[in-house]
């Protein structure tokens, strides 16, 4: 049988990179794993977001999964170096890839970033972008009323624009910025309110093309490409409910998706 690859996020946000994968791979097998039961990791030290992305990898790597993808920042800033390390498969994050994008179009050098509490105290970003270009500035800022927003679905609105314009208060009045990266993968689900609030003239960055692109260069590399023409069955697993899970998913992809179970990672039991 066909290998999948495997994506996982602390909830829903992960599907926004999920979403560029079938674009950019469509031939490709997805098994997606969001631990909403648990979400948000934003603000949780270190040694749990480590321990809890560990259980979902392990549920992944029961699947047999040739490829994973550690779609969630706060996991990839806590745990990527590990997981690259021990694990035998090729395993990306979407730190690097944003970073990547967003020196690609400033003009300025001037780059915010906006993320979770841990994936901003990691310093992640700035250390990425730094080691491309050591003369950008970085003006990294947390925006933990953002996740939670999203989780519950509310993408925009008055509600929506109220919570955005205040947690970026303290980037606008800086007002050098003409770029910025969504630093959290739940944040593109937010991406009209933000742009509306931040103003044109700043470009907004989301990781999902360039993480997409880097796990298309890197399973060719490995000849892990699939050759079939099949249609791929893909998998979405989360530690919550459903209901919300999948009215996202849809409103993501613009279509009614199947194959949505709940599962306890811990015991890895299928309910
Ligand atoms: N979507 C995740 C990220 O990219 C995490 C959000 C959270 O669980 O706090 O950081």
């Amino acid at each position: 049988m066909e290998k999948a690859i495997g994506v996982i996020d602390s909830g829903v946000g992960g599907l926004t990179v999920a979403h560029e994968l079938m674009r950019q791979l469509p031939k490709e097998k997805l098994i997606y794993l969001g631990d909403t039961l648990r979400c948000p990791y934003g603000p949780r030290p270190r040694e749990e977001v480590r321990n809890f992305t560990w259980e979902m990898v392990e549920f992944l790597l029961e699947k047999d999964i040739k490829m994973l993808v550690v779609a969630c920042n706060t996991a990839t800033a806590f745990a990527l170096e590990e997981l690259q390390q021990t694990l035998s498969i090729p395993v990306i994050g979407v730190i690097q890839p944003g970073a990547r994008a967003a020196i690609k179009f400033t003009q300025n050098n001037h780059i915010g970033v906006i993320g979770t509490e841990g994936t901003i105290r990691s310093d992640a970003y700035t250390n990425a972008l730094k080691r491309i270009n050591a003369t950008i500035h970085v003006n990294a800022l947390a925006c933990p009323l953002f996740v939670p927003l999203v989780e519950e679905g509310i993408l925009n609105g008055d509600q929506a624009e109220q919570v955005v314009e205040e947690m970026l208060h303290p980037m606008k009045e800086s007002n050098h910025i003409d770029t910025l990266i969504l630093g959290c993968t739940h944040y593109p689900l937010l991406r009209e309110t933000i742009q509306t609030v931040i103003g044109d003239h700043v470009t907004i960055i989301s990781s999902s093309e360039e993480t997409a692109r880097e796990a298309s260069t890197i399973l060719e590399f490995h000849n892990l490409l699939l050759k079939s023409d099949e249609i791929p069955q893909h998998q979405f697993y989360t530690t919550g409910k459903l209901d919300i899970f999948s009215q996202i998913a849809e409103d993501i992809f613009s279509e009614p998706v199947n194959n949505f179970k709940t599962v306890t990672i811990e015991k890895a039991v299928i309910c």
